[in-house]
């Protein structure tokens, strides 16, 4: 396997719910992503996917465990140090219209990252973005429109843009293309599969469709009540999974056919991890 650009063990994040309360979304993660690798995170709502991609980058903080990229520890990190940190990942989500400002030209979203990180002159940026735009397979045109000017899956397509533009190493899609058709969700997924190739990136994919994970990932996190029930390599959990969990999940997926579904009945949300 290739080196490990992150490396996650006993993360436990913790969130106040109430006065004396708390819920403890990620209880004890340990993950690896190896540089130019796809690592899926499946499990049903509430599983603590998210927060877990939100605490690997350091957006939530860690009520214990360590995350640590090329092996620093990333709550030590401040200032110029941080804001590197920050370019090195970045995150695609499921709704691309409101990841959007209506007002602005998709042109100018695409070139905002830059612009703050003070990278290049306008020029240079201009020039970027328009690699970027090519890469995406986004014309110049519809570029100089405004959002609501765009259907779903090129407005996805400029949001991947915008996440790349900054040269991350690892693209974070917390399904990302969950609020796409069918036909659609086939032809991003192509799309982060080829840039995948084409920029040597690391993808951490979010998806409750297993289908979906699956199609891209080359290891498989199954999360279940903010622990991770089962991990490996796609093949070796959807072939023949070790965890009843997961046989449930593969199993629901196959039959059902819908990501919608509850997987183990409508209590999915165990009370018991809401502690007093
Ligand atoms: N900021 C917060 N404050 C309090 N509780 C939170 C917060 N964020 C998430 N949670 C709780 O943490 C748990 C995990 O949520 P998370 O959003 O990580 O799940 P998920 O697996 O991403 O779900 P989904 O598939 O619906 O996006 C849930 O019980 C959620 O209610
Ligand atoms: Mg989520």
């Amino acid at each position: 396997m290739s080196e490990s650009i992150i490396t996650a063990r006993d993360v436990r994040v913790e969130f106040r719910a109430g006065r004396n309360r708390s819920v403890t979304a990620v209880d004890g993660v340990d993950i690896d992503v190896p540089a130019r690798t796809a690592v899926g995170l499946i499990g049903e709502s509430g599983s603590g996917k998210s927060t877990l991609v939100r605490a690997l980058l350091a957006l939530v903080p860690v009520s214990s465990g360590s995350v640590e990229w090329e092996g620093r520890d990333i709550s030590r990190l401040r200032g110029a140090d941080l804001v590197r940190f920050r370019t090195t990942a970045q995150m695609v989500f499921q709704d691309p219209h409101s990841a959007l400002d209506p007002r602005r030209r998709i042109l100018t979203s695409i070139v905002e990252p830059l612009r703050v990180l003070r990278i290049g002159t306008r020029a240079e940026r201009e020039a970027r973005a328009e690699e970027m735009l090519t890469q995406v397979g986004l014309r110049m045109d519809q570029a100089m429109r405004f959002p609501h000017q765009l259907s779903g899956g090129q407005k996805q397509r400029a949001c991947i843009a915008r996440a790349l533009i900054v040269e991350p190493r690892v693209l974070i899609c917390d399904e990302s293309v969950a609020a796409l058709d069918v036909a659609l969700q086939a032809e991003i997924l192509n799309l982060l599969g080829d840039l995948r190739e084409e920029l040597n990136l690391a993808l951490v994919f979010i998806s409750h469709d297993l289908s979906v994970v699956a199609h891209i990932s080359d290891h498989l996190h199954v999360m279940h009540l903010g622990k991770t029930v089962e991990t490996g390599p796609t093949e070796q959990v959807t072939r023949s999974p070790q965890q009843e969990y997961t046989e449930k999940l593969l199993a629901s997926q196959l039959t059902v056919g819908g990501p919608d579904q509850p997987l183990l009945g409508a209590g999915t949300t165990d009370p018991g991890r809401t502690r007093s």
